[in-house]
């Protein structure tokens, strides 16, 4: 059998624990899977006393992450302390500098930094391997960098954020506000006691820039991200999508448009018919549409220490059986640079909510605006109401540009008729 690959494992954590526990308890099957074994040869965290999920008996404790960068016993290092900055990034740039291959669960570093980290990787001939960093357990980046590689992506679009799906499927099911359910969900351990990173869409954002990195041979750019989070969404609305025929999906999508790349993450109606439709709670998904396959749907667990872990180790399988292979597909100068396409472009159908005075010609008043921006009317629903209150009103289009329909949202909000700030949600086709 060939020499083992030495792993240094940095983070003892949720991730790295799990990972920890893939290498020890299916080690054989590993080694015979690999022709040469996995093997821990160091470990470090923060806290030597702190209880873990996984066993580190006999494995050589280092207190300074740093420390394994420059180990001569250790061949790749799996980074998962976290965050795009400080220690984990420190760790993986003199990893990637000193030619020790690097597999990380990271998305911050890899969005923020990747393009970075790439050109360290191949100066160095090291391999930067970030399988985990999206979607957890669903292998999507090997799928679209490898068995999807042959096709141009129209579009990709997930939901990619498994606390976001949590908290909009509870939302629905228990009939519930955002702020209960989310309260909820951080005293169950599902969300994050600061919960914006998942909550306000940035977390999706940074799995959409990488996804949208490999589809379309550039760099991640973050900074390029439409970014909307969840908290807005009321139960009103979903009562309203339902009774339309949809339900609300935080979606990151990056698509390829006349106008130039689009990259966004906001809350979507999307069909009851559609795939992404019936994806879950926890639940991670992405619809791939390629021009030639047509559309795949890669559905599982986004997060957790064991589909986290499943793709950390099949990274480390890659690099053990000497695979070589560009971070986001093309060498670093290959990566093109884009122009992107700006949301006034957009071009989709929209569900508007508005509360109005209950008094006649109000209807005629409101479509009025819509059609001096050229934009027609699919569908109107009103709820019945007690007499005296503020009318829901809703309204769906049919396709139209965001730069008309922001321009309508705004005479709308100047009408005496208006009590409550209108509230938009994109419909995505999928
Ligand atoms: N959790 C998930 O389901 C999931 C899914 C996909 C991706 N990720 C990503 O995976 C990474 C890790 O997440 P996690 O949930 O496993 O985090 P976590 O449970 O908080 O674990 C972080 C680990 O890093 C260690 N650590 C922190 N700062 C350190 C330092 N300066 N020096 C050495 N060790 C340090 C901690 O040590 P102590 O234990 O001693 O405190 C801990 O073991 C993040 O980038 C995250 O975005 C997580």
């Amino acid at each position: 059998m060939n020499p083992p690959l030495r792993i240094g494992l940095a983070g003892l954590g949720t991730v790295g624990g799990g990972t920890l526990k893939i290498l020890r308890e299916h080690a054989p099957m590993l080694a015979e899977r690999c022709g040469r074994a996995l093997e821990i040869t160091a470990v470090c965290a923060r806290d030597r006393d702190k209880k873990r999920s996984a066993d580190t008996q006999g494995l050589r404790w280092v207190d300074d992450p740093m420390a394994l960068a420059s180990d001569a016993q250790i061949d790749v290092i799996v980074e998962t302390i976290g965050g795009s900055e400080g220690q984990a990034r420190a760790l993986v740039e003199a990893a990637l500098t000193n030619g020790k291959s690097v597999v990380t669960a990271n998305k911050a570093l890899i969005a923020h930094h990747g393009i970075g980290l790439a050109a360290l990787a191949e100066k160095s001939g090291a391999v930067l391997a970030f399988e985990a960093a999206v979607a957890g357990g669903i292998p999507i980046i090997k799928a679209m960098r490898d068995g999807l590689a042959a096709n141009r992506f129209v579009r990709i679009a997930g939901i990619l954020n498994g606390t976001c799906n949590y908290i909009l499927t509870d939302m629905w099911v228990r009939k519930r506000g955002f702020d209960e359910v989310l309260a909820e969900a951080q005293a169950l351990g599902y969300a994050e006691v600061e919960p914006s990173f998942d909550v306000d869409g940035i977390d999706t954002a940074h799995k959409t820039a990488i996804l949208a990195s490999l589809a379309y041979g550039i760099a991640p750019a973050i900074d390029k991200v439409h970014v909307e989070g969840i908290r807005a969404i009321t139960l009103r609305d979903m009562e309203f999508a339902d009774e339309l025929g949809y339900v609300i999906k935080l979606l990151g999508i990056a698509a390829l448009t006349e106008h130039g790349l689009e990259q966004r993450v906001h809350p979507c109606l999307v069909e009851k018919s559609s795939q992404l439709a019936s994806v879950h709670g926890v639940y991670n998904a992405i619809l791939a549409q390629g021009d030639a396959v047509g559309t795949v749907l890669f559905e599982g667990r986004g997060a957790g220490a064991g589909p986290t872990a499943s793709s950390i180790v099949a990274d480390l399988m890659d690099i053990a059986r000497g695979a070589l292979y560009k971070p986001f597909t093309l060498p670093v100068s290959a990566l093109k640079i884009p122009s992107f396409a700006d949301m006034a472009q957009l071009h989709c159908s929209y569900y508007l909510r508005l509360g109005v005075v209950d008094r006649p010609g109000v209807l005629a008043e409101i479509t009025n605006i819509f059609k001096a921006e050229n934009i027609s009317l699919r569908a109107v629903v009103q709820h019945s109401h007690k007499p005296g209150e503020v009318v829901q009103l809703v309204l769906t289009t049919h396709e139209t540009q965001e730069a008309a329909m922001v321009s309508a949202m705004r005479a709308i909000e100047r009408s005496h008729s208006v009590r409550e700030k209108p509230f938009m949600i994109r419909i995505e086709a999928l």
